[in-house]
């Protein structure tokens, strides 16, 4: 950890590390990724850090919002992410992505190139997920209306050694964050 303290207009201690890192939280629809980012957004910014979260879905959404599922066009947009992830971190943003990311190599990929890592799997049970279902697309895929949705009848590689796992079905946000958070200090990233 190597960090500059100052203050902001309010007053309040604004902290700048000299290089950041990211949490690359993964895991299929509805697991509890977007809740996690938000949560960890929120603590870390109250602790004066400068925070960015780079979202799936709204990245698809600005920048090419019909690339569609196929893995071809998942790869090419999770390295668009991986990139942006990798600026940010090297210069001192704590850099959360939110992202499917469903293959293996890929999210190998994204901590070679971006160093400072830490991989969130966030798992919910399939049940849970259903039951969830914020967005109605466990509901669409299960009448047939959509294929290969991630987690349900779509590739999902669990990770095999995540520095963390979380279950939002057992955990509440708050110990997400704190477990998230033990391991970013013993990795010596805050
Ligand atoms: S990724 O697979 O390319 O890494 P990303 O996180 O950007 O996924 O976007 C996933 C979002 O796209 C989901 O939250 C969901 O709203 C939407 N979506 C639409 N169709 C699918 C599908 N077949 N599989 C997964 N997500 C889908």
């Amino acid at each position: 950890m190597s960090e500059k303290v100052g203050a902001n207009a309010q007053g309040a201690s604004l902290r700048t590390l000299e290089r950041g890192f990211t949490i690359w939280l993964t895991g299929p629809s509805g697991a509890g990724k977007t809740v996690l980012a938000h949560a960890l957004k929120k603590k870390l910014k109250g602790m004066g850090y400068r925070v960015e979260i780079l979202d799936g879905d709204v990245i698809r959404k600005t920048l090419y919002p019909n690339l569609g599922f196929s893995k071809e066009a998942r790869e090419m947009h999770n390295r668009i992410v991986i990139h942006m992830a990798k600026l940010l971190s090297r210069n001192g943003v704590i850099t959360i992505v939110s992202l499917i990311s469903p293959y293996r190599a890929v999210r190998e990929y994204a901590r070679k190139e971006i160093g400072n890592f830490i991989e969130v799997y966030v798992y919910a049970p399939l049940e849970v997920r259903i039951q969830r279902d914020p967005k109605g697309l466990y509901a669409k895929a299960i009448r047939g209306e959509i294929k290969g949705l991630t987690g349900y009848d779509g590739v999902y590689e669990e990770p095999e050694s995540p520095e963390v796992k979380v279950d939002s079905s057992k955990m509440t946000p708050e110990e997400e964050v704190e477990a998230v958070l033990s391991k970013a200090r013993e990795l010596g990233y805050l």
